[in-house]
């Protein structure tokens, strides 16, 4: 596998939706449907190289050679915000499971705390795709990428909307082999680990939760 690898989408359709998703004019409503065309956008990108095998199919005319998916995939959002990202990534590939892991990052600290993780004890998925909007310090992409290989998955891909050159840094130089796909890679954090210019936060603007 390809070493180092991090994708920027250039698509146009991607910087017209991420530009609406970066504005703070844009209402939560909105804001959910933007997460949903990007997210569609980078699984496309994300899953080129999931492996096919080969089937006969029956149409209603005769038989033809079609090819399948042959791999176990797994989306494995980040909450909260990663779960704005699960339905677009699961209409795309319907079969795969859905593994939540649950970490906030601790306010002065900015370290990854772990709330919830429930991934059985073996038969790991071939392919984890790990779902959250925001790569910015990089700690909770790590604590996701450490919790998947730690259940023996091999092949991992991080799909984040707006990524801090610190957590791509982060991440690579963690676990080299993450395939990383983003958006774009903005300028990079402020002095409490927000991303810079980036969208503000990503849970609060999807659930309409803002701190008061
Ligand atoms: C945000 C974001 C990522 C994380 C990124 O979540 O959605 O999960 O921070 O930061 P990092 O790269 O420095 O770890 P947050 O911790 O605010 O939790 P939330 O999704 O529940 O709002």
């Amino acid at each position: 596998m390809t070493e180092n690898t991090v994708v920027t989408l250039q698509h146009p359709l991607v910087k017209h939706h991420l530009a609406s998703l970066r504005d703070q004019q844009t209402p939560p409503r909105a804001f959910r449907g933007q997460i949903d065309r990007l997210s569609t956008l980078l699984a496309y990108e994300a899953t080129k190289d999931l492996a096919l095998a080969p089937a006969t199919i029956e149409t209603p005319l005769g038989e033809t050679d079609g090819r399948v998916l042959s791999q176990r995939i797994g989306i494995v959002p980040i909450l909260r915000a990663g779960l704005g990202m699960i339905n677009p990534v699961l209409n795309l590939i319907p079969d795969a499971e859905v593994w939540h892991l649950g970490f906030y990052r601790d306010e002065n600290t900015l370290q990854p705390v772990e709330y919830y993780k429930k991934l059985p004890p073996g038969d790991p998925v071939d392919v984890a795709l790990i779902l959250d909007p925001m790569l910015a310090t990089g700690g909770s992409a790590v604590a996701a990428i450490e919790a998947v290989v730690n259940w023996g998955v091999t092949h991992v891909k991080l799909l984040a909307m707006i990524a801090a050159p610190e957590g791509v840094e982060a991440v690579q130089s963690r676990f080299p082999q993450t395939q990383l796909y983003v958006c774009e890679i903005d300028v990079g954090l402020n002095d409490q680990g927000f991303i810079i210019p980036g969208l503000g936060d990503a849970g609060d603007r999807m659930f309409n939760a803002r701190a008061v």
